[in-house]
């Protein structure tokens, strides 16, 4: 992991964490740690442009995406005996982030100025977490994780024309099922939804005893099933479903599945969207288990860039409600009160 840093100036530049808010404080997904291997990798986290990169004993590094010399973007470089060089003049960067050589002036020793800005980072559910600034909150939990039970599949990324907010609200939203999902996780003729228990949590929410008629729940339901779903958020851009179908109606015996979103806020309306299934299935390939997610994920998408705005409105008399709506208004009062303000309006 790289260092941990403060929202201070590191080295001599201001950092621009611009309107990113509470928000920076939170950890976020930024790419596939498989897909960061020898070549530095560049992303986009809350409008920051970052490089990531790997040193000699494999360890991530992410830092801002340019060179402290002439502004640069060091995802151009390379890696050379576990330091970061420049693709400009060659400056060489140590993995603390600190310039060790300046090719032009090889007897140059270069002062601690001299420096990338290093942000913290780490690796979890296959994927490269970052946090712009230091804060006191953890990576989401995705308790399935360490089941034995359930084996694990990555599903993503998607790029999605909106906000992050906006991608949670359609993740804990089932009135939506017999409509944009017909004949997958919902029917017309069976949308209402019963009353259900929302209350708040330190990460978000919590919601139970959630029903829903799903004429294919998963991949291997050969019948329609009434599902329980209980949904958790677990950070502002973040959320995990449990779904257990009813044991009498379960197409497969003891089927259970926990599905986690993990989203990263590239802009304030631009987001990238994984998918973390863990399932009982150990034998389909994941490519089956993939498929199913894509469908239900590509019905979703022109409803979710069609929405306006794009970043979600947090005034209760923005956009209209029903009783139904109880968890994505727990969601909205979660976002206000943490002063989520990157993604929302
Ligand atoms: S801009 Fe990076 S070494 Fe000059
Ligand atoms: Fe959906």
């Amino acid at each position: 992991m790289s260092a941990a840093i403060s929202s201070e100036p590191v080295n001599g530049m201001a950092i621009s964490l611009k309107d990113v808010g509470a928000a920076a404080a939170h950890w976020h997904p930024v790419l596939d740690s498989a897909a960061l291997r020898d070549a530095p990798q560049a992303v986009q986290l809350m409008d920051h442009a970052l490089v990531l990169w790997r040193d000699a004993q494999g360890q991530l590094h992410a830092w801002a995406d340019r060179c402290p010399h002439r502004g640069a973007r060091l995802s151009l470089g390379r890696v050379c005996d576990g330091q970061l060089e420049c693709a400009y003049h060659g400056w060489r960067f140590a993995d603390s982030g600190r310039c060790v050589h300046v090719p032009a002036v090889p007897e140059f020793v270069p002062p601690a100025g001299h420096s990338a800005q290093v942000f913290a980072a780490q690796e979890a559910y296959g994927l490269v977490w970052v946090r712009l600034v230091e804060g006191p909150h953890s990576l989401p939990l995705f308790a399935a994780e360490s089941d034995a039970g359930l084996r694990k599949v990555h599903c993503g990324p998607y790029d999605v024309a909106t906000s992050s907010p906006r991608i949670v609200e359609n993740f804990l939203d089932m009135a939506h099922f017999g409509f944009v999902h017909a004949g997958w996780l919902g029917e017309r003729g069976r949308s209402a939804i019963a009353d259900y228990t929302v209350q708040a949590t330190a990460t978000g929410l919590l919601a139970t005893n959630c029903w829903a008629w799903q004429p294919q729940s998963h991949v291997h339901a050969t019948q329609g099933t009434m599902v329980e779903y209980r949904y958790e958020v677990t950070a502002p851009y973040a959320a995990v479903l449990t779904k257990v179908p009813q044991p009498e109606t379960a197409a497969a015996a003891a089927w259970r599945e926990s599905i986690a979103i993990f989203i990263c806020p590239v802009t304030a309306e631009r987001s990238r969207v994984w998918f973390r299934l863990a399932v009982v299935d150990f034998d389909s390939p994941d490519s089956a288990l993939q498929a199913f997610q894509n469908t239900i994920f590509t019905q979703d998408q022109p409803v979710l860039e069609s929405q306006s705005p794009r970043r979600l409105p947090l005034d209760p008399r923005a956009e209209v409600h029903t009783v139904a709506d109880k968890a994505s208004a727990a969601y909205r009062r979660f976002l206000q009160g943490a002063e989520i303000t990157y993604g929302t309006c």
